[in-house]
């Protein structure tokens, strides 16, 4: 197997730990959390990656003490405005999902702007996760197709007809998910684009996640022997497996491109 992911997402655990183990406030680990965000994007779109997801900021993060919620949000808000410019030389064209509504008016308005000045960019797809949930996308995708097919029930609904109204109906599901920071769960990430996406788990704490780790962490999915329900005599002796996945993935990106 020689294989590269064309979509990685990203869960950036252990900014705090970080901080805490070089004696420093939590925010210092977001501060440098942020930073490692810069350096692990651009070694993506230099690796020729298509699409990256980063998971900035969960819907359940407004738990957190009120200083450090606003810290995540300056620095988000920062971000766009330092960053911008760069991404559209080098090519970047940034999303972001989740619920916006919630976020100050100038972050939103700087979120939409970004997305307008980078939209006709082609190389990396970078998509910002900023209070979003895996469950609120789900339920949210059901009631959209729901307004959409005023006529029809539930009965009537596949995989695919939903997947189009998730937050993320231009991009491919992961096939590679990195967390740092040790812990082995999905913390509510992309739920449903992660089915069948292989699954890395490090000890290294996000601000030091860096080009080389990343690289490791491709080395590990290289080798990775991707089943989809199979069994791996199947995988290795039975071609014909593969064109049905190509037709459905055609069938599927159709769906994407509402054309029939
Ligand atoms: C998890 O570390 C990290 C977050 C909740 C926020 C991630 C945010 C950034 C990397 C910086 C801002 C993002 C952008 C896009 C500019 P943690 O605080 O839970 O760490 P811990 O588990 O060690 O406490």
């Amino acid at each position: 197997m020689n294989q590269t992911p064309q979509h990685i997402a990203i869960i950036m655990d252990g900014n705090g730990r970080w901080a805490k183990k070089h004696l420093m406030p939590r925010t210092v680990g977001h501060v440098r959390g942020a930073a490692n965000v810069r350096h692990i994007v651009k070694a993506c779109n230099d690796t020729g990656i298509r699409y990256l997801t980063l998971f900035a900021f969960s819907s359940e993060n407004w738990r957190r003490p009120a200083d450090e919620v606003s810290a995540l949000m300056g620095l988000f808000l920062q971000y766009l405005e330092n960053e911008v410019a760069e991404m559209k030389a080098a090519g970047i064209r940034l999303r972001v999902i989740g619920d916006r509504s919630a976020f100050a008016p100038l972050l939103q308005s700087r979120i939409d702007q970004a997305e307008l000045d980078t939209a006709y960019n082609t190389r990396l797809n970078l998509t910002i996760a900023a209070n979003y949930g895996g469950q609120w996308d789900v339920l949210n995708a059901m009631r959209a197709w729901q307004l959409a097919h005023p006529h029809q029930t539930l009965q009537d609904m596949d995989a695919a007809a939903l997947a189009v109204h998730l937050s993320t109906p231009e991009l491919p599901d992961p096939e590679l998910l990195i967390r740092t920071g040790g812990e082995s769960r999905i913390s509510n990430f992309l739920l449903w684009q992660t089915a069948y996406t292989e699954l890395y788990f490090t000890d290294v704490h996000w601000p030091d996640f860096d080009a080389a780790a990343l690289k490791s962490s491709l080395y590990w999915y290289a080798q990775r022997v991707r089943r989809f329900g199979r069994t791996d005599e199947q995988v290795h002796t039975t071609p014909e497996w593969q064109a049905d996945e190509t037709a459905t993935a055609l069938l599927d990106l159709a769906a994407r491109l509402k054309i029939s």
